[in-house]
């Protein structure tokens, strides 16, 4: 079988080597329980503790439903922003009453505190995060500890000035900040291990930890890619692990263009700022590269902590896509994944729905969570505003528990909000939190916060074991992404991502549950896949897509599609490369069009049209070879050319959208593809009400979302079951705006 990547060999030596560098000479004392820890005031503030944990007569611990959290920084909250001198940490008991109150059995911290965890190098002092989990642990508050290193302390590149990371132009990035380390670095690598075998050693082993987050926001801040003299070593290492002979590199890359041949591997430029651009066929390897030290690093991490504390899983906070390295990769490194989620003020929901699909489709299987279940976690839930928006307005009363709601239905199994309380210092001072600046707990994301953490309590029971099963699916690969990123495009006005929108919208408007895939993975499980605009797609690729087809799959593939293979070389043999055969055509040419300039469409049956839908920014001239053909472009000089075509291929279907359209198109196009291979919308509901569904052991539980400003009136016509309710539902139903339902079908 076709093997996506070679392993990066030579980070691999290097991972082997740099293991076994720190020694410790410190000892490591069990964790403290607060009883045990001799401190003044113990007792007073043992009885606060057991008072205000109380919730409905019972411990956090003794419920335990879903994992349901904040992200906790206790480091911010001691005097003088908090506390009295003789008390410095006194705030964090209140907070975790408060915590209690509002349902949270999980909070993650620790993942910026390097320098405060060794303040000199060598000097470690961990112990004011075991008096916090400590504190955590009377609560039955469980704890998610980040691995510190996003936030290399102050006086680490100070001593090694090298570590900080060189961009493009050559010029040196200062630090100042969180991120700013080159992830070649040898000695960053070193100063990571330590810290990690430090904190390790000395909290790994405390009975609330239950799971670790590998650093925060790897490759944020576009610092995926530097430019030192050790990424330069490792690229050259990475090309010869990749090409082996000069020779294969020079074909295989074509640097025969312009000249540009090399005679060692020393030799190949990494894409600095130069007079024009670089080879796409190097660029994409380049980001190859950068996406694998990424991985390498993260590896680095998890392997380190795995010989520590076996047990224990570990995530990676990600943004749904938005870091310029290979997610897929990232989450067969980690045991589950994470999201820090964006859904922010006036977001359209079908956006926000697609990125936690394309999340939660990352890790399909080998996923360990902390409770086993088989899902995600939203480790960063906006608790209110964002702050790096021009206008950073108000998120309206009942959107996060609507988002939070969007978020479960969707398959998340945990999930965390950021932040706990708006922090009076730093740089996301004004960033809504749980609590605000006051702390009181009197303000709006509060409660309605706490309403959430008790709705899901009542959840919990219901949800156990249940798993989003979509049986339609896009692909996507980054590769494919990056590339067609690159300058140079036949449409520069295409963007693949709003591509993948509508045909998002389009199954997410019907209700249709859907996941995402890399084109490598088994497709065989789902009805129908689409493949949107797989401009760089690999040989191997293509041979999956037809064994897919060949075995009775529906796949939709679109324009841009198999226009280089996986070293950038176009085809020889006609548009699609390798899926002439299957899609019945061959792409003669292709006609990319001016925003504002358009063609049209006109149907040939099988599919009806509800408008006259236009074919804008790339219109295909086909030659039909066995295919049907469904749509015609109307008029230019390909006129009556087949602009939409379906092809039987062994047991399935091929079907080719040769154009971009309007989302009408797209919404046409599902209602008739979904007739064809039997897909059914989950619930009939009004168009406007988002509609999602977790199944296991034979229940179904749907999950009605209102992400309107007004009520929308639904029709029940057999009994379904509230389960935030416990009522049962007949008849006529008003959702509020912003209203959510959770139903079961009453047996
Ligand atoms: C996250 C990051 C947080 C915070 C947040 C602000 O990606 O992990 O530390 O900076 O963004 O949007």
């Amino acid at each position: 079988m076709w093997q996506r990547r070679q392993p990066w060999r030579s980070r691999e030596e290097k991972e082997s080597r740099s293991t076994g560098i720190a020694v410790f000479d410190f000892e490591t004392p069990d964790a403290i329980s607060l009883e045990q820890r001799p401190s003044e005031g113990n007792e007073s503030r043992r009885t606060f503790v057991l008072e205000s944990f109380e919730v409905g007569g019972k411990t956090a611990t003794s419920e335990q439903p879903m994992y349901f959290g904040v992200d906790y920084y206790p480091e911010h909250w001691v005097y003088p922003y908090a506390g009295s001198p003789s008390k410095p940490e006194e705030r964090w008991e209140k907070d975790i009453g408060m915590m209690i109150a509002a349902g949270v059995n999980v909070v993650r911290m620790g993942e910026f505190a390097w320098g405060l965890y060794e303040r000199e190098e060598g000097n470690y002092d961990f112990e004011w995060m075991r008096r916090a989990m400590d504190l955590f642990g009377r609560a039955g508050i469980k704890v998610v500890l980040g691995t510190p290193t996003a936030a290399p302390p102050i006086w680490l590149a100070k001593k090694h000035p090298e570590i900080l990371p060189i961009d493009e132009r050559g010029l040196r990035k200062h630090q100042g900040t969180r991120r700013a380390y080159c992830l070649n670095s040898d000695v960053y690598w070193e100063y990571s291990q330590k810290i990690l075998r430090a904190l390790a050693t000395a909290l790994g082993k405390h009975p609330q930890l239950i799971a670790w987050q590998i650093d925060n926001g790897l490759g944020g801040h576009s610092t995926e890619a530097s430019f030192n003299p050790e990424t330069e070593r490792d690229w050259h290492a990475w090309l010869q692990a990749k090409y082996e002979t000069i020779g294969k590199l020079n074909d295989l890359m074509g640097l025969r263009f312009w000249g540009q041949v090399v005679s060692t591997f020393e030799e190949v430029p990494m894409p600095k700022i130069a007079p024009t651009l670089h080879n796409p066929a190097l660029l994409v390897d380049w980001m190859r590269f950068c996406s694998d030290t990424v991985i390498a690093y993260a590896r680095m991490q998890v392997n380190i902590l795995r010989e520590f504390t076996p047990d224990i899983p570990t995530t990676q906070n990600l943004r749904a896509l938005t870091r310029n390295f290979d997610h897929f990769d990232m989450a067969e490194v980690i045991d589950f994944v994470s999201l820090d989620s964006n859904a922010a003020v006036r977001a359209r929901s079908a956006e926000l729905a697609h990125e936690i699909d394309i999340m939660r489709s990352l890790k399909k299987t080998n996923i360990r969570t902390p409770d086993g279940e088989q899902g995600f976690w939203v480790i960063e839930q906006k608790a209110g505003h964002v702050h790096w928006q021009e206008v950073n307005s108000l998120v309206r009363p009942g959107v996060i528990r609507l988002f939070t709601y969007q978020l479960i239905s969707r398959g998340a199994t945990g999930v965390l909000f950021f932040l706990w309380r708006q922090p009076r210092m730093g740089s996301e001072q004004f960033y809504g939190g749980v609590l605000t600046h006051d702390g009181r707990g009197e303000n709006r994301a509060y409660l309605e916060i706490k309403q959430i953490g008790h709705e899901l309590k009542q959840l919990a029971p219901a949800l156990k074991g249940t798993r989003v099963e979509p049986q339609a699916c896009i692909l996507f690969s980054h590769e494919n992404d990056w590339d067609q990123k690159f300058n140079l495009q036949p449409n520069r006005f295409f963007n693949l991502r709003e591509h993948i929108q509508f045909f998002y919208n389009a199954l997410h408007d019907r209700n249709i549950a859907i996941d995402f895939a890399r084109p490598t993975e088994d497709l065989s499980k789902y009805k129908l896949v689409f493949a949107p605009s797989i401009h760089l797609l690999a040989g191997g690729e293509a041979d999956l897509l037809k064994l897919y087809v060949q075995n009775g799959g529906t796949l939709v593939a679109t324009c841009n599609t198999g226009l280089v293979d996986e070293h950038h070389i176009a085809p020889d043999s006609g548009f699609p490369h390798d899926l002439v055969d299957l899609f019945g055509m061959e792409v003669l040419e292709f006609d990319p069009l001016p925003p504002g300039e358009e063609n049209s469409l006109t149907h040939k049956g099988q599919f009806t049209a509800t408008h006259l839908h236009p074919a804008r920014l790339w219109c295909d001239v086909i030659e039909p070879k066995g295919c049907q053909v469904l749509c015609t472009f109307a008029k230019d000089f390909y006129a009556g050319r087949p602009a939409v075509t379906l092809n039987e291929y062994g047991q399935g279907r091929a079907i080719y959208v040769g154009t971009i359209s309007t989302q009408p198109f797209y919404h046409d196009l599902v209602v008739w593809l979904r007739q064809l291979v039997g897909l059914f919308p989950l619930l009939k509901v009004p168009d406007t009400v988002e509609v999602s569904m977790r199944q296991g052991d034979g229940r179904k539980i749907y999950f009605l979302l209102n992400h309107q400003h007004t009520p929308v009136r639904i029709s029940f016509y057999k009994p379904m079951h509230d389960v935030l309710t416990g009522k049962e539902i007949t008849g006529n139903l008003d959702l509020p705006p912003h209203g959510v339902l959770v139903l079961d079908e009453q047996s």
